[in-house]
């Protein structure tokens, strides 16, 4: 069997400066560990906005702004703003947006997911991908994102998840414990940064727990659309109106 986790120790601090260290393999790594399944699940995360068009959105932990271009690409946002805390992830995201020509639409700055820098209810859409697990307080960041949500608008969740089939959990606690940390670490230089990784994927909320999550924090009509067998998960959640 695979061994059991460790509960890591990381401070947000080290989280961000961990991200800070990857940033310029951060791009190439997802696809290849995840099997480039991470360009699909962000489309389909960003297939959960509203079908309305000229939303105005907020994309937390943006990272290197993937899922802010993949929401832009839908055609229904009018302006998006990314927010991390790790200067090197925006940098290269910023890249990226030029490269794309969405300069005009897109715009990246320093936030922190559990004190957003915004004033309440101005967001159609606020969303997280791969963030929700690094920010430390979960509940304050849950509740963060209804406060800047406008009545009805929504928040879209793309988080890791274990899939629940058991042979196939067990394939892929064998890869998430064994093989990531390894391949991580070896492309990356920094084989602290995925074991962190795996620890805190095993150890995070995921499904029904993770949906009670966000009712707790105000969130109405919760649902969870896992992804390729449950490996990662989309969660959105609504607005009270
Ligand atoms: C795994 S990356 C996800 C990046 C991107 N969303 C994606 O889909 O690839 C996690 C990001 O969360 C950021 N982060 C961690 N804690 C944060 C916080 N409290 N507020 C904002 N960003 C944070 C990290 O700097 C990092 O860029």
């Amino acid at each position: 069997m695979p061994d059991t986790p460790q509960r890591t120790s990381a401070t947000p601090r080290r989280v961000w400066g961990m991200f800070d260290r990857i940033a310029h393999r951060y791009d190439m790594l997802n696809h290849v560990l995840s099997f480039r399944r991470d360009i699909a699940w962000r489309k389909r995360t960003a297939s959960h906005l509203a079908d309305a068009p000229d939303q105005v959105v907020l994309d937390l932990a943006t990272g290197t702004a993937d899922l802010l271009i993949a929401l832009h690409e839908t055609g229904r946002v009018k302006q998006g703003v990314g927010m991390d805390m790790s200067s090197n992830m925006l940098l290269h995201g910023e890249r990226k947006i030029e490269a794309l020509g969405m300069t005009g639409a897109l715009a990246l700055r320093e936030g922190d997911a559990t004190e957003i820098p915004e004033p309440a209810a101005v967001y159609d859409a606020v969303s997280i991908a791969f963030g929700i697990r690094n920010v430390g307080k979960t509940e304050e960041a849950l509740r963060e994102m209804l406060r800047v949500l406008k009545p009805g608008g929504r928040a879209l969740i793309l988080e890791f998840s274990i899939p629940s089939n058991p042979i196939v959990r067990f394939g892929y606690l064998v890869y998430l414990r064994h093989l990531l940390p390894r391949v991580g670490g070896l492309i990356s230089g920094d084989s602290e940064a995925y074991r962190y990784l795996n620890r805190t994927i095993e150890l995070f909320p995921h499904g029904d727990a993770f949906l009670s999550l966000m009712r707790r924090a105000g969130f109405d009509n919760p649902i969870a659309d896992p992804v390729t067998f449950g490996v990662a998960s989309i969660y959105r959640g609504e607005k009270p109106r």
